[in-house]
């Protein structure tokens, strides 16, 4: 009962301004694409696009490769899971989660007996006949997902329903999408800002960024094969070293690192990720065992709970030519083992980069 979803060069004007430009992106059935984008790069705007509460200004929505346009939004199997649940306040949640049944002309018994369903689905069978203000915000989430489900979509959209939400409560919720997602197989599409969330829940990641997508491609593959600077910093990455590509090479502070094939010689940024560096201690001071690792000084120790972010200031190995100084990014597990002062190797695990124009 899954269907996929596709926009096709969607664009959305208000008034002079283009919220959304030339959007195309295809959601297989039963898969999660994360939309992740800052607040106001158009993301909610293409979910009621989706859902048929707006219309692109140019541009189609299909629901298995069917124009969808001419669909009202109450027949084209897609439901909305918003931030705020929405619940109504003066029905037992039991009969909050029946409400989609009952619309579609189910018996009242019927539809409750379904509606219970969905709620032993979203562990809240024991909270049936609970008025929505008795329950908590985690709770409250949770029925709009149960009934958001007895509608029974073809296609799930979920607009940022976690971010309210406190860190332990939105690990739970993580797991009851997995839980979902194994028992119903619907096809979602998630809105978030937040990179984690999309990366713990998303098959694939889509990038918006004022209203365009910059990349759409698996969760690894926009961490480390981001196709820009932009979407690099989106997904958190912190380093971005300045160089120069020539032959599938590039030169930087870092040393000659082999980078993917195809990419034009002249200047390029070197996209490294600060969980992909080790270093290595240094402590009489000297460069490595010969090798050519590059160097530095640690400037920054910062605990970040179970990780360490540390930052290191390499500069260009004596003889290559350049005098350049880089702050590096460098993410550790465990407690910090090093103060600021101390001389470090910095290595490059795997010895293959990706470069991005700069
Ligand atoms: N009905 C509207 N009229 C005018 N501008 C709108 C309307 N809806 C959204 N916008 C504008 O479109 C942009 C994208 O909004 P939105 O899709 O809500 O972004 P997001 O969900 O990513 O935060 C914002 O600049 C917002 O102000
Ligand atoms: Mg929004």
């Amino acid at each position: 009962m899954s269907s996929s979803l596709t926009f096709d060069r969607v664009s959305r004007m208000f008034g002079q301004s283009e919220v959304l430009s030339d959007v195309s992106l295809t959601v297989p059935a039963r898969s999660l694409v994360a939309l992740l984008g800052a607040s106001g790069s158009g993301k909610s705007t293409l979910l009621r696009i989706a859902s048929g509460l707006d219309a692109p200004s140019s541009g189609s929505v299909l629901v298995d490769g069917q124009d969808a346009s001419a669909v009202p939004a109450e027949n084209r199997g897609i439901a909305v899971v918003f931030q705020k649940p929405l619940l109504f306040p003066h029905l037992t949640v039991v009969d909050n989660v029946a409400f989609p049944a009952r619309m579609a002309g189910v018996t009242r018994r019927e539809a409750r007996s379904q509606a219970l369903e969905f709620l032993d689905l979203v562990q809240l069978g024991g909270f049936a006949r609970r008025m929505p203000g008795q329950l908590s915000g985690g709770q409250e989430q949770r029925v709009s997902l149960a009934r958001a489900l007895a509608a029974q979509p073809r296609i799930l959209l979920l607009d940022e329903p976690f971010s309210s939400l406190d860190s332990r409560l939105t690990d739970d919720m993580y797991e009851l999408v997995g839980k979902i997602r194994a028992e119903l197989e619907p096809t979602i599409v998630l809105v978030t800002h937040d990179r984690r969330e999309a990366s713990v829940l998303a098959d694939t990641i889509a990038v918006l960024d004022e209203g365009t997508i910059l990349q759409h491609g698996p969760v690894p593959e926009l961490h480390y094969q981001p196709a820009t600077r932009a979407v690099n910093r989106i997904l958190g990455g912190l380093n971005e070293v300045p160089g120069h590509a020539a032959g599938g090479f590039h030169t930087s502070v870092l040393g000659r690192v082999r980078v993917q094939p195809g990419v034009p010689d002249g200047p390029a940024l070197l996209v490294v990720r600060q969980e992909a560096l080790r270093l290595i201690r240094n402590d009489d001071g000297g460069t490595s065992s010969g090798d050519e690792a590059p160097t530095g000084v640690v400037t920054e120790v910062k605990s970040m709970g179970a990780h360490v972010l540390v930052r290191v200031r390499v500069e260009s190995a004596p003889g290559s030519g350049s005098t350049a100084v880089e702050s590096i990014a460098v993410e550790l597990a465990g407690a910090p083992a090093l103060r600021a002062g101390d001389r470090v190797g910095v290595s490059l695990a795997g010895g293959q980069g990706w470069v991005v124009r700069a």
